[in-house]
């Protein structure tokens, strides 16, 4: 069958979430966040995913940005940078215009060109995705952004990945589903899509069974990898 749509993780995949801390770290007066930030970002992101999945188990659903919010709190408290509150809310304002990887928009264009469906299908809320698609300019490029908060449960629940194939009306085995988050493309290819894990990182693949079909360390080859299947 080959691939209509293609669909995108958000946070990771297309937006650099490491950006926000990197950003503050580098302006006037960062302080001891200069030396800390590294830390401060991989702790922000963790414990956001973290508290993701936690309230999906519990189904006391929040919107992402709460999650974003609390996983912040938490990185920061752990630096002894918790009562900075000008900090905190700095922070808060950049996660709202992350950038974009390099290759997005070549690659965005290049699906559409093929003629396929593109669309973020993302956690994250709608008017987060708004304001980070419309700092990347990317909104031309997406046909939709689809975020959970029209099934009210976070990634990697079934109903999320079900909101692809009803939004574009096809089969399971037609969409490439691109995500840096390893579990993400687990879920992906558990619910059947085609998928390809951006390994950035070079982290070791993780043991959720559901291997993605690919696995690259940028989004260039996408559009040549939908082509091909
Ligand atoms: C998202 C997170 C999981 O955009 O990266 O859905």
């Amino acid at each position: 069958m080959a691939i209509t749509t293609c669909i995108f993780d958000a946070y990771g995949t297309l937006f650099d979430v490491t950006a926000a801390a990197r950003e503050a770290a580098a302006e006037p007066g960062a302080g001891k966040l200069a030396d800390v930030w590294p830390r401060l970002a991989a702790d922000w992101r963790l414990k956001q995913l973290e508290y993701s999945w936690l309230r999906a188990i519990t189904g006391e659903h929040v919107p992402f940005w709460q999650v974003t919010k609390d996983g912040l709190d938490w990185a920061l408290e752990a630096q002894g940078l918790g009562g900075d509150t000008a900090l905190r809310d700095r922070l808060r304002a950049l996660y709202w215009e992350l950038s974009a990887y390099p290759e997005v928009e070549s690659v965005l264009k290049a699906l559409k060109a093929q003629g396929r469906h593109v669309a973020i299908l993302s956690n994250g809320s709608p008017d987060m995705l708004a304001g980070a698609v419309e700092s990347a300019g990317i909104g031309a490029m997406l046909d939709d952004v689809l975020s959970v908060e029209s099934v009210g449960v976070f990634k990697p629940a079934a109903p999320v990945y079900a909101m692809v194939t009803d939004r574009f009306a096809c089969a399971r085995d037609e969409v490439l589903f691109v995500s840096s988050n390893g579990w993400d493309a687990a879920g992906a290819a558990g619910f059947g899509f085609v998928t390809a894990w951006i390994n950035r990182a070079g982290l070791p693949m993780d043991r959720l069974g559901h291997p993605p079909h690919e696995m690259l360390t940028d989004l260039s080859a996408i559009p040549d990898i939908a082509s091909a299947i």
